[in-house]
């Protein structure tokens, strides 16, 4: 059944995966996002997807969405864009972020892919040092 290997797919995802509501609230979280962000689900669904980021966007977060509900200008949807991640000791981690708006159910849901990027970037620093 598609549902179910649907859900499959999810759960066994390396990347992320975040879903929220037209407001930033948290419905879903798959285990790949719960093993980076250190948290487990019922931690964090149905609390703001602001918990998950540091200044200034977890002030900002808000608006990004309500300012793109209001002119259907987007800065990440269907961009990309390189972001700062919070897990729950404090730490903060870079990943690539994509986004994408889902009509589900007659109602608009989003989508958040998470790429860790911190291997990358240690990687990156590394080659830095030695030049
Ligand atoms: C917009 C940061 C997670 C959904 C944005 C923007 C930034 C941002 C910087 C656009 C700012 C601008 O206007 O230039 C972050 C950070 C995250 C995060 C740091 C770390 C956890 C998420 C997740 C979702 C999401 C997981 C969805 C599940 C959105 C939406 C917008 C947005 C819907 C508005 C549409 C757009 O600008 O394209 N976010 N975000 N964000 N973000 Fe996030």
């Amino acid at each position: 059944e598609s549902a179910a290997l649907l859900k499959a797919i999810i759960e066994n995802a390396i990347d992320g995966i975040i879903t929220i509501d037209d407001r930033g609230r948290i419905e879903s979280i798959n285990p790949s996002a719960c093993k980076l962000f250190q948290y487990d689900p019922e931690e964090v669904i149905g609390r703001n997807v602001n918990c998950l980021m540091p200044p200034p966007d977890k002030e900002l977060h808000d608006e990004y969405i309500e300012r793109y509900q209001r002119t259907g200008k987007a800065h990440i949807i269907g961009i990309g864009r390189e972001v700062k991640g919070l897990k729950k000791d404090g730490s903060v981690f870079p990943f690539r972020l994509g986004v994408s708006e889902v009509q589900y159910s007659g109602r608009k849901i989003y989508t958040g892919f998470i790429h860790d990027l911190t291997r990358e970037k240690e990687a990156e620093e590394k080659l830095k040092d030695h030049a």
